[in-house]
């Protein structure tokens, strides 16, 4: 993929600026924007993503996955996640990296990024992505309002290039992203997702409308719904939102 890279000073959000610019002219794959501050940034689900000014990378990527249904969108979240990773493991002990279900980057308990895919569904084809990026990298304090934040400097003690880390996200994109346009076999995509992603077989505590209970994260599906396995063997299947880790410090 060619990436042309767009670097802004002030944007409300990236992911709304890349929707807009795709709904003006025909939507270019591998277009990046980059901000310096984000006014409003966007949240999975009308959360708000909130990164002070030029401490962090806050990016949006169009894509154009025709070769993706409708239906297993869900693999986006998936590639973006472990590219994601990817880059944290070249930072950070590649064991202290978790995906959280659905699009959160952990080290450890603390979150340290997130994802927000949004698709422009045309009949039965993906129009085009926006994939926007938020990584916490060289912030060092947090509004008390967040539950569990940490940055990559935080944990570290270092600073970074925010460029070098676009940099090496952006290639580990491609390589995903590339693999996933060749072949349509997804199963190794998913393994490495389950291999990475939080609390997957542990036995953990869970939150959801009935209340607390002990259960093991055992699958998540193609429509990226979250499988538990409680302690008696019942199987739940949950959308975001519908299920609550109980987060232990
Ligand atoms: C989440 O964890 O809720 C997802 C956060 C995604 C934040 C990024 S920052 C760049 C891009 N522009 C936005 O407005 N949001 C995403």
């Amino acid at each position: 993929m060619h990436y042309a890279i767009h670097h802004i000073d002030k944007v409300i959000s990236t992911n709304d600026l890349a929707f807009e610019v795709c709904a003006e002219k025909e939507p270019e794959e591998g277009t990046v924007y980059v901000a310096y501050e984000q006014t409003a940034g966007k949240g999975y689900h009308d959360n708000i993503w909130v990164s002070e000014k030029g401490k962090n990378l806050t990016m949006s990527l169009v894509l154009c996955p025709g070769f993706i249904n409708p239906s297993e969108q869900f693999v986006i979240t998936q590639l973006i996640s472990l590219a994601t990773a990817d880059t944290l493991k070249t930072l950070i002990p590649e064991h202290l990296i978790r995906i959280k279900w659905p699009n959160d980057l952990y080290i450890n308990e603390a979150k340290v990024g997130g994802i927000l895919v949004q698709n422009s569904i045309m009949g039965d084809r993906i129009e085009y992505t926006v994939v926007g990026i938020g990584l916490n990298v060289n912030q060092r304090e947090f509004p008390e309002s967040l539950p569990n934040p940490v940055s990559v400097g935080g944990y570290t003690n270092k600073d970074y290039e925010l460029d070098d880390v676009l940099k090496s996200l952006l290639h580990y994109i491609n390589v995903r992203y590339t693999g996933v346009s060749k072949y349509p076999d997804r199963k190794q995509l998913q393994d490495e997702y389950l291999k990475n992603l939080y609390r997957y077989q542990e036995l953990a505590a869970f939150k959801d409308k009935d209340g607390i209970y002990n259960g093991r994260i055992t699958d998540v599906d193609a429509y990226g719904r979250l499988e538990i396995t409680a302690q008696n063997g019942a199987k739940k299947y949950y959308n975001f939102k519908e299920v609550e880790f109980v987060l232990t410090n």
